[in-house]
């Protein structure tokens, strides 16, 4: 799995506490900033993260900002992009069985860097369900083909 991960400067801690999961979890990944030495926009962060998903150069994509709303607003302008904003376990391993969410979006000004790690932790390891949820996928997939 690859993984592309980004925040605004609003998220760079708990960017840096997820990069480090990556490393102890043996996942490639590629950081696209921010820097972050300034207040930085969010769509410069989100938009690409998404594209590269969504063309499948990148597998998985995590977004941090203030509280993850800008970064799962602007990820699921994207076509192909199921971003979900997590700030609990339950909904990490829910997004991914049900939703097959390909991006992750948290708030650091939400929840702090422990409860980050586990969610990601439950949100990379957890394995999409399939077959009813692939139908309502579809439709979602379909309404994009159409309108998008
Ligand atoms: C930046 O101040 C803040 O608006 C941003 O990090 C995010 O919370 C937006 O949704």
């Amino acid at each position: 799995m690859k993984v592309a991960i980004a925040s605004d400067h609003g998220g760079v801690n708990i960017r840096q506490e997820i990069i480090n999961l990556l490393e102890e979890m043996g996942i490639e990944y590629e950081d696209f900033g921010c820097e972050c030495t300034t207040s930085v926009d969010y769509p410069d962060y989100a938009l690409p993260v998404a594209e590269k998903v969504a063309n499948g150069e990148f597998d998985r994509g995590i977004l941090i900002c203030g509280t993850g709303i800008g970064m799962s607003i602007a990820a699921n302008k994207v076509k192909g992009i199921r971003c979900a904003l997590v700030h609990d376990v339950f909904s990490a391993k829910a997004t991914r069985e049900h939703n097959d969410s390909n991006i992750l979006a948290m708030g650091e000004r939400v929840i702090g860097p422990g409860l980050a790690r586990e969610i990601a932790k439950t949100w990379l390891t957890t394995e999409f369900q399939g077959g009813r949820h692939s139908n309502r996928i579809e439709k979602i997939c379909k309404y994009e083909s159409v309108n998008l």
